[in-house]
C-alpha cells in the first residue's frame, strides 16, 4: 500500500459556507493543496438524505459552495473538486460496504444520533440519512484518500470509515489503507454568534463567507457575551465568550488581544468597544475573500466546466476502484 497522501474532504450543499466550515476544514485544504492531491467533493447525494423534498435547496446551494471553496483560495489548478452525484461508483462501492455494517452500529454513531436529535426524525429516520455515513465512507475510498480534513464533529464517522475499511480487507484481501482524519490544531469546532456549541445554518447563529460588510456588522453587534458582563465596569468572563474565542480564531494581534482579554476580566472594558474591534478583524479577515469571489461569480460556464471536469477525473478513478473491489470479491464473470 502506498505512502502518498492523497485527499478527500467534501461538504454539504444545503446553503453556503460559514466561518465555522473555514475554521474546521477549508483552511486546512487551502494549505495542503500543494502538497498532496486533493479532491474535495460537493455532497449533494448526501444532501438529500434529509432534503428528499427540497431537492431545489440543494441544486441551489452547489454553485454557492463551489464559489465559496474559490473564493477562499482552493485552487482548481491543484484541486479536483467535484460532484459526488456525477460519480455514480460510490454509490456503488457504498452498497458493498452496506453489508459489513450493522444497523445497530449506525444507530449508535455519535454524529448521526445528534444529528437526527437535531432534525427531530424520532422514529422516521429516512433509511438513507442513517447509511450516509457508510456512503461517506466510498466517498474517502472511491480515490483512495487516507488523509480527511474535517471538523472534530465528524471523527465518529472516520471512525467508522476504518472499520468498515478493515472488514473489507479481512474478508476480499488488503484493497484499501486505513484513514487519517486531520482536524484543526486551533479550534476544532467554532461557536456560533449566540454562544451555541456549534455555529450552524439551522441553528441561526452563522456568520458566512459570503455575507456582506454590513450584514457582518450587524451579526458581530448583536452577538451573544458574557450575560453577567451588565456594565462595562463590571469583570467579564473570557472563556466561552464567542467575541473572544473569535479573536483568538482570527484576529492577528495577539499583544492586543490578550490586553483586552485581560481588561475586560478585571473589569471596564465593554462590549461595544470588543466588538467594534472584531468586527475590524473580520472584515480584514472576508475581504481578500470577497474579492476573489468577485472573479468568478457570474461566470457559470467557467464555474459549470470546472465541476464537469472534475467530476468526470473522478469518476475515471471511480471506475478502477470499483474494477478493483469487483475483482476483490470475485465479482468476474460479467
Ligand atoms: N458529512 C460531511 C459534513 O457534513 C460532508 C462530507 C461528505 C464529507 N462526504 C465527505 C467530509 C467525505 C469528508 C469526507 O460536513
Amino acid at each position: 500500500m502506498s505512502e502518498k497522501k492523497i485527499i478527500l474532504t467534501g461538504d454539504r450543499p444545503t446553503g453556503p459556507l460559514h466561518l465555522g466550515h473555514f475554521v474546521g476544514s477549508l483552511q486546512n485544504r487551502v494549505k495542503l493543496q500543494s502538497t498532496y492531491k486533493q479532491f474535495v467533493m460537493i455532497a449533494d447525494q448526501q444532501a438529500l438524505t434529509d432534503n428528499a423534498d427540497n431537492p431545489q435547496k440543494i441544486i441551489d446551494a452547489i454553485f454557492q459552495v463551489l464559489l465559496d471553496y474559490l473564493s477562499v483560495g482552493i485552487d482548481p489548478k491543484q484541486t479536483t473538486i467535484f460532484a459526488q452525484s456525477g460519480v455514480p461508483q460510490i454509490s456503488e462501492l457504498a452498497f458493498y460496504y452496506l453489508n459489513l455494517v450493522t444497523v445497530a452500529r449506525l444507530s449508535r454513531n455519535p454524529t448521526i444520533k445528534d444529528e437526527i436529535r437535531q432534525r427531530g426524525f424520532e422514529e422516521s429516520i429516512p433509511a438513507g440519512f442513517l447509511v450516509y455515513p457508510v456512503h461517506q465512507a466510498a466517498d474517502i475510498t472511491v480515490v483512495n484518500a487516507n488523509l480527511v480534513p474535517v471538523g472534530a464533529d465528524q471523527l465518529p464517522i472516520i471512525e467508522q470509515t476504518n472499520e468498515i475499511i478493515r472488514s473489507f480487507n479481512r474478508i476480499y484481501g488488503p484493497v484499501f489503507n486505513e484513514v487519517e482524519a486531520l482536524i484543526p490544531e486551533k479550534c476544532d469546532r467554532l461557536m456560533g454568534t449566540n454562544g451555541l456549541e456549534k455555529m450552524s445554518k439551522s441553528l441561526g447563529n452563522a456568520i458566512y463567507l459570503s455575507d456582506d460588510a454590513d450584514t457582518v456588522q450587524k451579526k458581530v453587534m448583536g452577538m451573544y457575551t458574557d450575560p453577567n458582563h451588565l456594565r462595562a465596569s463590571d469583570p467579564g468572563k473570557v472563556e466561552g465568550n464567542p467575541v473572544f474565542v473569535y479573536l483568538d480564531v482570527f484576529g492577528t494581534d495577539a499583544q492586543k488581544i490578550q490586553e483586552m482579554k485581560d481588561h475586560y476580566t478585571r473589569g471596564g472594558l465593554g462590549d461595544v468597544v470588543v466588538k467594534k474591534y472584531l468586527n475590524e478583524v473580520l472584515q480584514t479577515f472576508l475581504e481578500p475573500i470577497r474579492a476573489r469571489r468577485k472573479e468568478f461569480v457570474g461566470n457559470q460556464d467557467y464555474l459549470r466546466t470546472l465541476l464537469q471536469q472534475g467530476t468526470s477525473e473522478t469518476r475515471a478513478i471511480g471506475e478502477q476502484t470499483i474494477k478493483k473491489v469487483k475483482t476483490a470479491i470475485g465479482l468476474t464473470y460479467i
